[in-house]
Order: structure tokens, then C-alpha cells, then sequence
């Protein structure tokens, strides 16, 4: 990418219409604001009519549009296919993103607890949410000659980005993203985004009575902790949401990745380049 759009832009995505799972709160909610940023127009899904009354006063509904929905529906996922399609003349990208978590729920912690229905649940958004919303989109994807973007995790690759359930379905989203890349070639292409921790309203399975917990709460105990301890080599980098986007920016873009598809973008602060002591040469200077 040079440092500004061609002449005559507005954004790197000028005219696109995106359609964002989970756009309530968050990451989604940071994902549509910085494609509107771009020049896009979004369409959101999401379960929480709250959040979907925030976003739409913010932004009016000439650039987003809000749909009440379950990400465990596919009539849902259709109908917010159908808004894109009707609102904004197509869709150019879709992004699943909705997602809960786990809480770090350890084998050993589930205890005798059978872990059925925390499973089903966890697996039913993180996983089935994002083969729906493929299903739903993909004819309007091909149509456009449109991508999809992942929103997996850095638990997608490695241990204790949550317990089992998480990490499990992380790596199903992982095999997902690359069965489809495969699949929807040449017409879609089909990438992935690796957040690690992010300051956000995720939640866990209401199956393990985490349904109002927030992840949010966690980085305020370490803030008032005075900070974590540096497990990163980029431990100093931002943990808000709206800093971990600009990688969907580039490879929603045909311009910059239009030969770019079965790939992810890890944004965690460098997990794969930790060192055995120190987290990084960096900390020394
Ligand atoms: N927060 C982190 O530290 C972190 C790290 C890595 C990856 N992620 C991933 O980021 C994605 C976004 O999560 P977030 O952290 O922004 O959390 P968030 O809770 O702030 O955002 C998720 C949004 O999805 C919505 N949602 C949840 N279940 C839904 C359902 N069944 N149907 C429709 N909408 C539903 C929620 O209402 C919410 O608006 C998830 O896939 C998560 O796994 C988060």
C-alpha cells in the first residue's frame, strides 16, 4: 500500500458493501467504523438490539445498516445477505466475526461437569456461525468477485488462548478459512485475521453461567494490577480493538490482495517470536 488512496477515493474501500457478524460491540464495532473510515458501506448482524441501536444512531443508515439476527441461523445470515444486497447493491466482503469464549475453562476445572452443551454452544457461534455466514454470502461473493475475512485468534495456533472449547474451535475456524479458500478459488478469496488480546465486551457460554461475563473486566483488574506482566515481545502494544483492523483493510482490498487468499494475519503482539526468558532483545533496551 502507498500512504494514500489512488486520486479521487475517499478510502481504501471506496464503494464497497461489507457485511460484519458480531458488529455490535468490539472488534465488529470497530471493523465498521473504520470501513465506513475507508469509504464502505456495512451491514451488521448481530443478537444484542442495543448495541445495534448505538451503531446505526451513530452512524445513520445511509452507510450502515443493522439486522437483529443470530449468527445460528442461517435464515438470519440470509436475511442480513438480503439487506447488503438491497441497501448497498451487493457485497464485496464478508467478515464472520461473531464469536464467545471459553474463559479459560481447563479440563481439570470443568471438573465432573459434562461439557456437552458449553461444546455445543461455543461451537455453534464460533464455528457453524462462520460455515452459515460463508453459505449465506457466497453467490453474492462470486457475483462480486468478493473475498472473505476470518476473525480467528491467536488461539487458532497455540495453547491457553482459552481452554479446550476455545482453542478447539479457533482451530476448526483455522481449517475452515483454508477448505473454503480452496473451494471458492478463483471467483472469492478467503483470508484470516489473528487477533490476540483485545479490550472488548467477549463472552462465554451462558451454558457455563459465563453468558454476562466480559472479557473487559479482566484487562481492567490487570490495569488496576498496575499492568501484566510481559508475556508478548510487543507487550507495550494498544489492546483496543480499533488497533487490530488495518489488516482487514488490506485484505478486503482487491487492489493490495488480490492474489492473496488461504492466508492469516497473526496482529498479537509477535506470540511466535517469544524467547525462553525475556520476552524479547527489546525488553534489555
Ligand atoms: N477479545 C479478545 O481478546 C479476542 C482475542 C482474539 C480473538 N477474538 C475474537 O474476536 C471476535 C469478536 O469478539 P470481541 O472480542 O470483539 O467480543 P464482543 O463480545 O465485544 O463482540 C462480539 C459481538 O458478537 C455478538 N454476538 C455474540 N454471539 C452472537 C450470536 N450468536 N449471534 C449474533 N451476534 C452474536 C455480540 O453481541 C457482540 O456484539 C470473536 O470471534 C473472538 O473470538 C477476541
Amino acid at each position: 500500500m502507498s500512504d494514500t488512496p489512488a486520486a479521487g477515493r475517499r478510502g481504501w474501500l471506496d464503494g464497497d458493501s461489507i457485511l460484519v457478524t458480531g458488529g455490535g460491540s468490539g472488534l465488529g464495532r470497530a471493523l465498521t467504523d473504520r470501513f465506513v473510515e475507508e469509504g464502505a458501506r456495512v451491514t451488521v448482524v448481530d443478537h444484542d438490539p442495543d448495541k445495534l441501536a448505538v451503531l446505526e444512531k451513530d452512524h445513520g443508515t445511509d452507510t450502515v445498516r443493522a439486522v437483529h439476527g443470530d449468527v445460528t441461523s442461517l435464515e438470519d445470515l440470509r436475511a442480513a445477505v438480503a439487506t447488503a444486497e438491497e441497501a448497498f447493491g451487493g457485497l464485496d466482503t464478508l467478515v464472520p466475526n461473531a464469536g464467545i469464549w471459553d474463559y479459560h475453562r481447563t479440563l481439570t476445572r470443568l471438573g465432573e461437569d459434562d461439557p456437552t452443551a458449553a461444546f455445543d454452544e461455543l461451537f455453534h457461534v464460533n464455528v457453524l456461525g462462520y460455515l452459515l455466514a460463508a453459505q449465506a454470502a457466497w453467490k453474492s461473493l462470486v457475483a462480486s468477485r468478493g473475498s472473505i475475512v476470518f476473525t480467528l485468534s491467536n488461539a487458532s495456533f497455540w495453547p491457553n488462548g482459552g481452554g479446550p472449547l476455545y482453542t478447539a474451535s479457533k482451530h476448526a475456524g483455522l481449517g475452515l478459512m483454508r477448505e473454503l479458500a480452496y473451494e471458492l478459488a478463483p471467483k472469492v478469496r478467503v483470508n484470516a485475521v489473528a487477533p490476540g488480546g483485545m479490550r472488548t465486551d467477549l463472552r462465554g457460554p451462558a451454558s457455563l453461567d459465563l453468558g454476562g461475563r466480559s472479557i473487559s473486566r479482566s484487562f481492567d483488574k490487570a490495569a488496576a494490577r498496575g499492568g501484566s506482566a510481559p508475556m508478548v515481545p510487543l507487550y507495550e502494544s494498544t489492546t483496543e480493538p480499533e488497533d487490530f483492523t488495518g489488516p482487514y483493510v488490506l485484505l478486503a482490498s482487491r487492489r493490495d490482495s488480490g492474489n492473496v487468499t488461504g492466508t492469516v494475519v497473526p496482529v498479537d503482539g509477535g506470540i511466535a517470536v517469544r524467547g525462553f526468558a525475556t520476552p524479547a532483545g527489546g525488553a534489555d533496551l
